[in-house]
């Protein structure tokens, strides 16, 4: 089996992850922070550890700023809900998956938010002197997809940050966490949304957000946070704002022993690993007749994450074929980010979508390129 499906989770997780769940269950299996026996204590000192690792990977200088949710959607529905009121604008782009462009839909509606979309050029890439343009006095917030999910190139954050000025700069990052180097003190990001299940390895169902300290933001989601019980108010100390219910702390705990990973491989040596894996996808896709393949014509700087399709088939068909013929996993369609196809012109069958991963092997890639050169051949006879 080749699983080239990494940009929707990735697989299979470390073994460093996998014990660190089991262990969490095993050891520590008890409600963290809130019943100060010994259990408990162990729960909440792994989750604190996994905070810890998230920040210290992210670039954030105090952990309590890095808030766990279930997934990025969370993260990007908090975020969202609590800086967009009656009136206020945002300016986003086209790049977004749905869980950016939903929420705005539904702020949008129901609560007069005015929106304004910046579109891709038709390799995918975002122009901040667009985004700069697209600002008015009015505008509370600025968001933007770190890495295309759908071609994987990746949005100059400095430069955009310069272009909004003061505006807060929310950031998806859940294709890019754990895979491209990423400072939110350095680049000065307000929010930055991310996902635990991608390239940070950790299992699904964890995620989480960054605030940037003295932004204030709303909880979406207020209740039982183990402080202040003596209280009908919620908390107002981060991260306990935040999360109230019992935290998903199996994952966390992978999710901790996948960043700790990470980190002790580096940022650079993850960022060079999947370059090399890029450019072995790319160099062997381009070589086979009657494939369109997306995005810029070079392997620098992008994720490893390529969308193509074969002649007129069906993204679909392509698909069941490498799936059901050679054990190929991939992603077909529209990949939750409709306006980033209209801006390729793929919209609606949309792409077959390749997305190696950190795990993913050089006999992986080969072994997908042979079986694409395979289709493309048959379909052109
Ligand atoms: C760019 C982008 N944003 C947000 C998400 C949502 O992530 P999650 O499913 O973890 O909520 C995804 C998932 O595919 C994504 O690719």
């Amino acid at each position: 089996m080749v699983y080239l499906d990494h940009a929707a989770t990735s697989y299979p997780k470390p073994a460093e992850v996998t014990r660190a769940v089991l262990d969490y269950l095993v050891t520590a299996g008890a409600n963290p922070g809130r019943s100060g026996h010994t259990l408990s204590a162990r729960a909440a000192r792994i989750i604190f550890e996994a905070r810890e690792a998230i920040a210290r990977h992210l670039g954030a200088d105090d952990s309590r700023q890095m808030i766990f949710t279930n997934n990025a959607t969370t993260a990007l529905n908090l975020a969202l809900a609590g800086m967009l009121h009656s009136g206020g604008h945002v300016v986003t782009t086209s790049l977004e998956h749905n869980s950016v462009m939903r929420p705005l839909r539904h702020l949008r509606e129901r609560r007069g938010v005015t929106v304004s979309v910046v579109r891709s050029d038709s390799d995918g890439r975002i122009d901040p002197e667009k985004i700069r343009a697209a600002i008015t006095p009015r505008t509370r917030l600025v968001v933007v997809n770190h890495g295309s999910n759908v071609i994987g190139t990746v949005a100059p954050i400095p430069e955009i940050r310069q272009a909004v000025g003061a505006i807060p700069l929310l950031i998806d990052a859940a294709q890019t966490a754990g895979a491209v180097p990423i400072n939110v003190a350095r680049d000065a990001i307000d929010l930055l949304a991310f996902t635990g299940h991608k390239a940070l390895l950790g299992p699904q169902g964890t995620g989480g957000l960054y605030i940037r300290p003295g932004l204030d933001l709303p909880p979406l989601t207020r209740g039982g946070t183990g402080s202040g019980s003596e209280s009908d108010d919620q908390p107002a100390i981060l991260p306990d704002l935040h999360e109230s219910g019992t935290p998903n702390g199996p994952g966390i705990a992978g999710l901790g022993a996948g960043v700790r990973l990470l980190t002790v491989t580096g940022h650079d040596a993850v960022w060079r690993r999947e370059q090399a894996l890029l450019k072995r996808l790319w160099t062997g896709l381009r070589e086979i007749g009657g494939l369109t393949l997306y995005g810029p014509d070079n392997q620098l700087g992008r994720l490893p994450v390529v969308s193509l399709r074969i002649g007129d088939q069906a993204p679909s068909a392509t698909a069941h074929a490498l799936d059901r013929r050679n054990d190929i996993k991939v992603r077909a369609g529209l990949h939750c980010a409709p306006e980033a196809h209209r801006s390729l012109g793929t919209f609606p069958a949309g792409t077959v979508r390749l997305a190696a991963g950190y795990m993913s092997t050089d006999a992986d890639i080969d072994r997908a390129v042979a079986a694409i050169r395979e289709i493309a051949q048959e379909a052109r006879n």
